[in-house]
C-alpha cells in the first residue's frame, strides 16, 4: 500500500495568507529549518494506479499538480483521473473545500459520515459534483467497507470510527453543549489493504486520546495523527487567536494529556504528525520542541512525503 502526504498543514496552511507570526515570517523568508505546507490531506493506493484521497483540501489543485501519481496516465482517455474516491474525516473547510477542485464531470465516490454528508447537502455549491457521477456514500461506524469509485474496486477497505472532537467551525451552535457536536462529527479512519490485511490509521483531528482510542491504536503499524498544536495555549500566547487547543477540538502534543504522552506506551511502530498549525514550534526543524517530538519517536509530516506499508 502506498501513502503520500499531499498536505501536512492545518487549516490556513503554512504560511497562512494573513499570518505574520514568527513561523510564517520565517518560512516566507526561506529560513533554514522551515518548509511550506499545504492543507491537510493524504492519498492512498493499493495498486499504484487507483487512489483514494483522505480529505480534500482547498490546496488540492496544487497538491495534484505536485504528485505525478495523480495525473492522468499515458494512454488514458482524454478525460481521466487516478483519483477514484475521497473519504472525509469531518466537514471542516480545510477538509472539504477541495471537492470543488474535482468538478469537471469526472466520476469518483465521496465517503463521509452522515452528518458531514448533510452539511454538504445543505450547501448547493457542492451540487457542481453531479450526483450521477459523484455518489455520496455514508460511512457506517466501526465497520470495514470496501472502497469503490468510478467502477473500480480500489483493493482497500475503510473503517471509520468516531473520535473526540468538535463540529465544524461554521456549524457551531454557541448555545449548545460542546457547540452542538455529536458523535461522528470527527472521524478517525483505518485503511486496510484487502490483499495483505496491512492497515494504518489517519486521525488529523482529535480532541483527546481516550481509552477507546488508545486501545484501538495499540500496536498499530502506522498512525498519522493530529499535530495541530504543541502547547494548549500557543495561539493565545502568540496573540494569533483567543482559542485554546481544546476549544478548537485538537489535543496538543506536549504535556500530561498530550499526544506524545498518550502514545508513549502504545507500541505504534511509526507515528507521523500531520495537520500541523503554523503556530506550532515543531515547524522549526531547529527548535527544542522539534527535538522533543523526534525523541518521543514522532516524525513531523511534510508535503510530498511517501510511505510504503
Ligand atoms: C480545525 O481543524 O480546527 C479547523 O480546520 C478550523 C477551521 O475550520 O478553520
Ligand atoms: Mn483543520
Ligand atoms: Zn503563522
Amino acid at each position: 500500500m502506498r501513502i503520500r502526504i499531499l498536505g501536512s498543514g492545518a487549516g490556513g496552511g503554512f504560511p497562512q495568507w494573513n499570518c505574520n507570526c514568527a513561523n510564517c515570517r520565517a518560512v516566507r523568508a526561506g529560513e533554514a529549518g522551515f518548509s511550506a505546507r499545504t492543507q491537510s490531506s493524504l492519498a492512498v493506493s493499493a495498486d499504484g494506479a487507483n487512489w483514494v484521497l483522505l480529505n480534500a483540501s482547498p490546496d488540492l489543485r496544487e497538491q495534484i499538480a505536485a504528485a505525478p501519481q495523480l495525473a492522468p496516465a499515458e494512454g488514458d482517455p482524454v478525460r481521466a483521473s487516478p483519483i477514484k474516491a475521497v473519504a472525509l474525516t469531518n466537514g471542516d473547510v480545510d477538509h472539504v473545500a477541495g471537492l470543488l477542485n474535482l468538478r469537471e464531470a469526472q466520476p469518483f465516490s465521496v465517503y463521509a459520515a452522515g452528518r458531514v454528508l448533510s452539511a454538504l447537502a445543505a450547501n448547493p455549491i457542492f451540487t457542481i459534483l453531479q450526483p450521477q457521477l459523484v455518489p455520496r456514500m455514508e460511512l457506517p461506524m466501526d465497520e470495514a467497507v470496501p472502497l469503490h469509485g468510478a467502477g473500480v474496486d480500489l483493493g482497500l477497505s475503510i473503517r471509520a470510527f468516531p473520535v473526540p472532537g468538535k463540529i465544524a467551525l461554521y456549524l457551531e451552535d454557541k448555545s449548545a453543549p460542546n457547540f452542538g457536536t455529536s458523535a461522528g462529527d470527527t472521524l478517525g479512519l483505518q485503511i486496510i489493504e484487502a490483499k495483505t490485511g496491512a492497515s494504518f490509521f489517519y486521525i488529523p483531528g482529535c480532541a483527546k486520546v481516550d481509552d477507546a482510542l488508545a486501545a484501538r491504536l495499540r500496536g498499530a503499524a502506522l498512525v498519522f495523527f493530529d499535530g495541530t498544536l504543541f502547547h494548549e495555549n500557543e495561539m493565545i500566547e502568540q496573540g494569533l487567536m483567543g482559542k485554546t487547543g481544546s476549544r478548537m477540538g485538537h489535543v496538543n502534543m506536549s504535556g500530561a494529556d498530550g499526544s506524545m504522552a498518550a502514545f508513549a506506551s502504545l507500541g505504534v511502530a511509526r507515528k507521523i504528525y500531520v495537520h500541523i498549525n503554523n503556530s506550532n514550534p515543531v515547524l522549526n526543524a531547529n527548535s527544542p520542541e522539534h527535538a522533543i517530538a523526534r525523541d518521543a519517536g514522532w516524525e513531523i509530516g511534510a508535503d510530498g512525503m511517501e510511505v510504503t506499508l
